[in-house]
């Protein structure tokens, strides 16, 4: 018996195969490209996702054809948050709005006076990263493409809807549409009403760890598979992940250093706490929820600092290693695309400051990373004022290959921060696991355990006192460049 998990990333599509025992067989990717036709829009065509989950399935299917032939569940993660417009003949009407796109910064606030109850709701803050708010700008700005919305998919559920014919979602990337009632795991005719939608636009609901329909006769048959897979609800990235890494009991968490950062900690009960831009949505397993803080450009920002200098991430991250003694004089605010946690400020920018005639691009990148554990810090403490004590902490996403960076994160965090064993445990592989318990009734708690550690990288406590100052000097920066801004 086989499990499939398939995670729609904002940078490409990565399809996991693993046994029964939860382990890995084979693995795909397929490269994913954002556009960005004005400042602050990003945007993905939903047709790209379905080329490369294709792509990516069928060299799976080439690799390893007995292990596709045994497979019995498939799990879905994905970018959370993407609008996906469908018309009446499943058209789609519109290039997917992404996660990481601020242009509905105005229609925040227009959602909360409509629906003054919404944080409650929800609760979270209207964010322009939301689903929900993106809607009401299409409905503004696009009135005769937003008539013809039959319905509202998020990306791993329009790529759902290919692999079963069902419109489903589960409550984990439901919990990030702002149309969900996240303490009542159902959709919200009230929040639905003030975005000019109803429930007949979105898409069914189950649990990330459920059966949410089965693949199709014909891609059954395409990838060589005997039986008929059930699909399970799976999870948005970040919970699909949590899956992946074990952070499914109160207090367990991980940091991910993806395209976006993140800093995850599941929770027994629905616990809000708008104050500080804290996102608390459903989990991906019943009856279980999540706190996180979310920065919008954490690999990002050293792939645009790359981009830049002209050299790869993991050249400036080993050129930043050479030369590190802990805090040098450059400091980096990481606002490329604004920022959710803790400001809620679609309008933020990134800046370098400190710049001298020593700034190369090693300590650029050291400032960069720096910038990005700052942002994270920040995001420890909102989750603190919202009373939530993290107790573990695993590292997962791409940027978590950089011990250094790994080490300025837990220097600031004052917390260890534990390194897995060996393989990937990003959301594809959560979501493989959700596959499994759907397919199996297996307990998910049982199933979604945490890796083997190879390391914890500890605190540097003889830096501790240097990154206070430094972050500090950090938090200054924003409040000066917000006041003169004004
Ligand atoms: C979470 C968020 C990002 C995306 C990245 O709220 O916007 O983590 O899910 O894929």
């Amino acid at each position: 018996m086989t499990y499939l998990g398939l995670d729609i990333g904002t940078s490409g599509v990565k399809a996991v195969l693993i046994d029964e025992e939860g382990a890995h067989i084979a693995d795909a990717n397929a490269p994913l490209s954002v556009s960005r036709p004005r400042p602050g829009w990003s945007e993905q065509d939903p047709q790209d996702w379905w080329a490369a989950v294709l792509l990516a399935t069928d060299q799976l299917a080439l690799a390893a054809p007995s292990a596709m032939a045994a497979l019995k569940g498939i799990g879905l993660s994905g970018q959370m948050h993407g609008a996906t417009l469908l018309d009446g003949d499943n058209e789609i009407i519109r290039p997917a709005i992404l996660w990481n796109d601020v242009r509905s910064a105005a229609e925040c606030g227009e959602m909360e006076a409509a629906e003054p109850r919404s944080r409650a709701i929800s609760g979270n803050i209207a964010m322009p990263g939301f689903t929900a708010p993106k809607l009401l700008w299409v409905k503004k700005h696009e009135p005769e493409a937003f008539s013809r919305i039959a319905k509202v998919l998020l990306p791993k559920d329009y790529v759902r809807f290919l692999l079963t014919g069902d419109y489903v979602s589960e409550m984990s990337d439901a919990a990030g549409t702002l149309w969900l009632d996240v303490g009542k795991r159902d959709w919200s005719d009230a929040l639905l009403a003030a975005t000019g939608l109803e429930r007949g636009h979105m898409p069914g609901l189950v649990e990330g760890s459920e059966v949410s329909g089965t693949l199709t006769r014909e891609l059954c048959a395409r990838w060589g598979i005997a039986g008929s897979p059930v699909v399970a609800g799976g999870g948005g990235d970040n919970a699909a992940s949590a899956c992946g890494i074990g952070a499914v009991n109160p207090g367990e968490g991980f940091v991910s250093l993806g395209t976006s950062g993140v800093l995850f900690v599941s929770n027994g009960a629905f616990s809000p706490n708008t104050k500080g831009a804290v996102h608390a949505f459903c989990h991906a397993l019943p009856d279980t929820w999540h706190q996180m803080g979310v920065i919008l450009s954490a690999t990002d920002s050293l792939n645009w600092l790359a981009k830049l200098v002209g050299q790869d991430a993991a050249t400036l991250t080993g050129a930043a290693a050479a030369g590190y003694e802990g805090p040098g004089e450059e400091i980096f605010l990481p606002y490329l695309s604004g920022e959710r946690t803790p400001h809620n400020d679609a309008r933020a920018r990134g800046s370098f400051v400190g710049l001298s005639h020593l700034s190369d691009a090693g300590r650029m990148a050291q400032a960069v990373m720096e910038g990005v554990a700052f942002a994270v810090r920040d995001c420890q403490r909102v989750l603190g004022d919202a009373g939530t004590e993290i107790d573990t902490l695993i590292a997962v996403g791409g940027g978590s290959r950089s011990e250094l960076w790994l080490e300025m994160i837990a220097t600031n965090l004052g917390m260890a921060i534990s390194i897995p064993a060996d393989g990937d445990f990003g959301g594809a592989f959560g979501a493989a696991r959700l596959g499994l318990v759907a397919a199996t009734g297996a307990d998910p708690r049982a199933v979604c355990t945490m890796p083997a550690i190879e390391k914890t990288i500890e605190p540097r406590a003889a830096l501790t006192s240097a990154y206070d100052d430094h972050y500090a000097r950090y938090r200054a920066l924003y409040r000066g460049i917000e006041e003169a801004r004004q």
